[in-house]
């Protein structure tokens, strides 16, 4: 096993409280060097997950593998700190009575020489040497939480899981940080288990996304994967703003504004939705109430009225209503802002359309 096995490997894993299911059947693996991202919105138990994995709380069934070795099976346990598993936190705290030299030192073993090469060399990577002898009350939140992040990685883990680490930092100190945090663990070959809700996060960091939603893994793919082959309706909304055209099938068709959509294997009178994002809708000028002609590409274009015209700064978004009253979204780069009430044509990209049985 040893050297093909994962880092991290969960099997199965289940966690109940109060009879609720909160972690269903969860299963994942990491490699070393490997940044896996558990993305999903509040309540879906991704915390509760990477606390079974700390070893902080026991699974109710499933098992825990780290290297091909079992570490828990929700009887047999190998304790919290002996599991070589490092952790960082959303309310991570420093010590507040320790300088960032001894609170970075904090989980090391070896002399006193060893540790302050570690420290050093840690510090120096995360660019705070200058505030080796400072203490944590004398750090800005960013300072404090490369602290953190060097503290984490000193004792050199070989798993590192993260709790919405980043969340307490403005956004723009946050890509920054971010950015250096995924260098510093790829660095040192750390397998990563990222928890967040936040899809931005998850595309900027993982390898791998693993969607959870209400205890379950229900997608699992690299970020391109995850975005552009979506399993369901929620999964395509849980990364950007959608459109949803819902629909009659009738043999295997859909009837939509854009023209018709095959819709495989849907029995006739069953609903479909046609899901697409906002920037993947086309608009063409209105040429004496006529609009493009079908392409394949694009299929058919139907009539909207701008309602509203808003500048995003690096998009403009106009909302349409269509000759049904229904509403589309549109996002169109820089700035592009019709008056409300024009006439224009819209198109939707057939590749990028997705069908769901509603
Ligand atoms: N010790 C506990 N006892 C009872 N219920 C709990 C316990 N810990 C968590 N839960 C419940 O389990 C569910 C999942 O919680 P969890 O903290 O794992 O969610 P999360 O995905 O991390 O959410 P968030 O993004 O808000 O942090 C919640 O409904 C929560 O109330
Ligand atoms: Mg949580």
């Amino acid at each position: 096993m040893q050297g093909t096995a994962p880092r991290l490997e969960i099997r199965n894993l289940t966690r109940l409280f109060g009879g609720a299911c909160v972690v269903d059947d969860v299963s994942l693996s990491i490699k070393s060097g490997q940044v896996m991202c558990l993305l999903g919105p509040s309540g879906c138990g991704k915390s509760t997950t990477l606390r079974m994995i700390a070893g902080v709380d026991m699974q109710d069934s499933g098992e825990i593998w780290v290297d091909g070795t079992l570490i828990c099976d929700g009887a047999f346990t190998v304790p919290a700190e002996q599991r070589g598993i490092g952790l960082m936190f959303q309310d991570f705290a420093l010590f507040p009575h320790m300088n960032v030299a001894d609170n970075v030192a904090f989980g090391l073993k070896g002399t006193r020489a060893e540790k302050l090469s570690r420290v050093e060399e840690l510090l120096a990577k995360v660019g705070l040497m200058r505030l080796i002898d400072a203490y944590p009350h004398q750090l800005s939140g960013g300072e404090q939480q490369r602290v953190a992040l060097a503290r984490a990685l000193a004792p050199r883990p070989k798993i590192m899981l993260m709790d919405e680490p980043f969340s307490g930092l403005d956004n723009r100190l946050r890509d920054g940080i971010r950015d250096e945090t995924l260098a510093l663990l790829k660095e040192e070959g750390t397998a990563v288990l990222l928890v967040t809700h936040e899809p931005e996060e998850a595309m900027r960091m993982a390898d791998e996304i693993a969607l959870m939603r209400d205890g379950k893994i229900v997608q699992r793919g690299a970020p391109y994967n995850i975005y552009n082959s979506p399993a369901d309706l929620e999964a395509v909304g849980f990364f950007s703003d959608i459109n949803v055209i819902r629909t009659i099938c009738n043999g295997a068709l859909a009837q939509t504004p854009f023209g018709q959509f095959l819709a495989p294997g849907v029995a006739d009178g069953a609903e479909v939705d046609i899901v697409f994002r906002p920037q993947h809708v086309g608009i063409d000028f209105d040429r004496g109430g006529k609009g493009p002609l079908p392409t394949a590409r694009d299929g058919t274009a139907a009539r909207g009225v701008v309602q509203r015209s808003r500048f995003m700064g690096a998009e403009s978004l106009v909302e349409f209503e269509m000759d049904d009253q229904s509403v589309i979204h549109a996002t169109v780069p820089n700035v592009f802002l019709p008056k409300p009430g024009t006439p224009l044509w819209l198109t939707i990209r057939r590749d990028r359309c997705f069908v769901f049985p509603a």
